[in-house]
């Protein structure tokens, strides 16, 4: 496929996927003062439960399209070392380290924001693909450090993204 059709769509599940964060820290966190506590624990909660059913749909071709675009670089540059001996190589490994901090919160976001009512080993399989559990459950108290780190990631992904093409 084409290389600019493939960035563009890398570009396209970048927006879906870092937008959705940003939507969450710039718009829901402020509003969190006026609804209450208990309000901003269901909403959140039912945002939270459709993020995971949809997002993996951004997410996966997001990476997906990454790493093909990453490895053609390294082949492009004649292997592993001499990749890595230019400053696009590190730029582009550091957005990779970066995108996979994020990825790591997208993917244990369920264990980190659920309590979990069901020890056994089939309950945390189960909990990974499907949101168990109900409002109560969701631990807002962790939602402003997960998702100023998730932003902050993000921001700092675009950047590199940006600079490693000028640097
Ligand atoms: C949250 C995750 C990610 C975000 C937000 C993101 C964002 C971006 C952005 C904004 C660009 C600049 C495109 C342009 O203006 O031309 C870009 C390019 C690129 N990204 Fe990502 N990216 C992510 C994950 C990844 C991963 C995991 C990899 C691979 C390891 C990767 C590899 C690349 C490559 C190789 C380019 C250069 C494309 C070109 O040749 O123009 N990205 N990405």
């Amino acid at each position: 496929m084409d290389h600019y059709l493939i960035v563009l769509f890398h570009l396209l599940c970048a927006v879906l996927f870092v937008g959705a964060v940003a939507m969450e820290v710039l718009i829901l966190e402020p509003v969190r003062k006026f609804i209450g506590d208990e309000t901003f624990q269901r909403v959140e909660f039912y945002l939270f439960r459709r993020i995971r059913r949809t997002y993996p749909l951004a997410v996966i071709p997001l990476y997906i399209t990454g790493f093909y675009m990453y490895f053609g670089y390294v082949d492009n540059l004649g292997g592993f070392e001499s990749f890595i001996d230019t400053r696009f190589g590190q730029l582009l490994t550091l957005k990779m380290s970066l995108a996979l901090g994020l990825l790591t919160i997208f993917a244990s976001s369920p264990f980190v924001f659920m309590r979990q009512r069901t020890r056994s080993m089939g309950g945390h399989i189960k909990h990974f693909f499907v949101v168990t559990g109900g409002p109560e459950d969701f631990r807002v108290d962790r939602f402003e450090t997960v998702h100023y780190l998730a932003m902050g990631l993000g921001v700092g992904i675009v950047i590199v993204a940006k600079l490693m093409f000028v640097l």
